[in-house]
């Protein structure tokens, strides 16, 4: 059913029978039934829900529960001239119209300032300014004794946060020693460790050789992050975790010998949960050779590798050694001297703003190439965008499934509709998409944030009232 702003405000607080004649997804099953909302929850599965104020037709649609995206990056302070393009409102934005009702970024501060400080401003960021639930994780750089023994475990004990470590990136890389300590921590606090996996000192030494043969275009970007860096690196990850005893996530995971390793994890009694993302499915390193510097679209870490990486990764969803299927949204703008253009940038591929806009393509790039093409089920995709998420960040059953108690978080998606990407059609606020041209079939139509509609028949229906989602453990 069509419906407008006034009737959802109308109605918000009144009993609903979202979802007539759909098929439902959890990650469990598929099921035809109507789903009944009171109020922010779904209280009813099966049956008219007596006193709907409210009826949606779903009639040959998918009603999924909406995706979590467990790992974005959203107005992150990332460094002096860096600016992202997008803020909680074009970001979250975004992401309700690709199906999405909470998102996931990280709370990135300076080396040597205050982390509850800095927690603090960036929560307020997303304060009234949010179109679906925000959740922060913690990113942990500058490991010394005095800031591990005081303000962090703090935090991770009182918010339940998971703890993100970087094994690249000059100014943000942990060493070994780094690592040990900052995952004892978290440890003893009972959080997971999300870790990037790539070997900082290869790259180091493989981008020294490349800008002394003058090789600065954006494709050195790949070829000096070669698949062997971020095997070593996850390898090495793994080995930590084990010897600490610590659960570890493994974010954007990128080749087949990365996943090898993941693979042989848990016989060794590991509590590993493995991240990939819609750039290492679809995208390739050759897309980083496009001219006059346009291959600085592509340009994130890792880098997206060949066809046959691809096909690799595939292995990830289509088995269970993928747990999580997220964006990695780290969106700058093209033409824009702050962003992938900016001065330095156009000198050397080792300038160019890393990461790239993906946020509100990630699902139905997943639903097209997977759930589509018959490589995963519904249940599966359900499960890889939305409740793996939730119970690796402690927020299952809350959210993350339909099932009647959770928050009425759902995306009705029509698997008739043929769109091929374009950004002009999308809704961040980077200048272009990485996926232009892409045809995908399936688009969500209708997204519900705790009971209220969001987004309705392609439009924003709802003003930003996303809430900070608690962690439950
Ligand atoms: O290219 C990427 N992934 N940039 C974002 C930061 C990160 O490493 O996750
Ligand atoms: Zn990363
Ligand atoms: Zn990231």
């Amino acid at each position: 059913m069509p419906f407008d702003l006034a009737n959802a405000n109308a109605n918000a607080n009144a009993n609903a029978n979202a979802n007539a004649n759909g098929t439902v997804a959890t990650a469990a099953d598929v099921f035809k039934a109507d789903i009944g909302i009171a109020d922010v929850r779904i209280a009813q599965i099966g049956g008219t829900m007596e006193g709907a104020g409210r009826r949606i037709d779903a009639s040959g649609r998918y009603v999924l529960p909406g995706g979590i995206d467990s790992h974005v990056h959203i107005a992150q302070a990332s460094g002096p001239g860096i600016v992202m393009a997008d803020d909680f409102d074009s970001a979250t934005r975004a992401a309700a119209f690709g199906g999405n009702t909470t998102v996931m970024p990280f709370c990135l501060r300076e080396r040597g300032t205050s982390l509850a400080a800095a927690f603090r401003d960036y929560r307020a960021l997303a304060d009234g300014a949010s179109h679906t639930d925000p959740g922060f994780h913690l990113n942990f750089t500058d490991p010394t004794p005095q800031v591990l023994g005081q303000e962090r475990p703090a935090l991770i004990a009182e918010e339940n946060r998971l703890v993100k470590v970087l094994m690249t990136y000059e100014a943000m890389r942990m060493d070994d020693a780094g690592i040990l300590a900052t995952t004892d921590v978290a440890r003893r606090h009972g959080a997971k460790v999300m870790v990037h996996c790539e070997n900082e000192d290869v790259i180091a030494f493989l981008s020294e050789r490349a800008a002394g043969a003058d090789d600065v275009a954006p494709r050195a970007h790949a070829t000096t992050r070669p698949v062997a860096a971020e095997r070593e690196a996850t390898h090495r990850a793994l080995t930590l975790a084990e010897v600490v005893d610590v659960p570890i996530v493994i974010v954007h995971v990128s080749n087949g010998t990365a996943i090898d390793q993941i693979a042989r994890a848990p016989a060794r009694g590991l509590d590993i949960t493995a991240e990939t993302c819609p750039q290492y499915l679809v995208l390739q390193a050759d897309d980083l050779s496009r001219d006059n510097w346009e291959g600085a679209k592509y340009v994130c870490s890792p880098p997206p590798r060949d066809a046959a990486e691809q096909e690799n990764c595939w292995r990830g969803p289509r088995s269970n050694l993928f747990d999580l299927f997220s964006s990695d949204h780290c969106p700058f703008r093209y033409e824009d001297v702050q962003g992938k253009r900016n001065p330095a940038g156009l000198r050397s591929f080792r300038h160019i703003r890393n990461g790239i806009p993906r946020i509100e393509t990630r699902l139905p790039i997943l639903v097209s190439e997977g759930v589509m093409k018959g490589r995963i089920d519904l249940p599966r995709f359900v499960a890889l965008t939305a409740t793996n998420n939730a119970k690796t960040c402690g927020m299952y059953p809350r959210k993350g499934t339909i099932a009647i108690g959770p928050d009425a978080d759902i995306a009705i998606w029509n698997p008739e509709i043929r769109r091929t990407i374009r950004h002009a059609d999308l809704h961040d606020a980077a200048d272009y998409t990485p996926y232009e041209g892409l045809e995908v079939a399936g688009w969500p139509e209708t997204v519900i944030l705790r009971g209220t509609p969001v987004i309705g028949d392609g439009r924003l229906v709802a003003k930003a009232a996303g809430r900070e989602v608690p962690r439950l453990g």
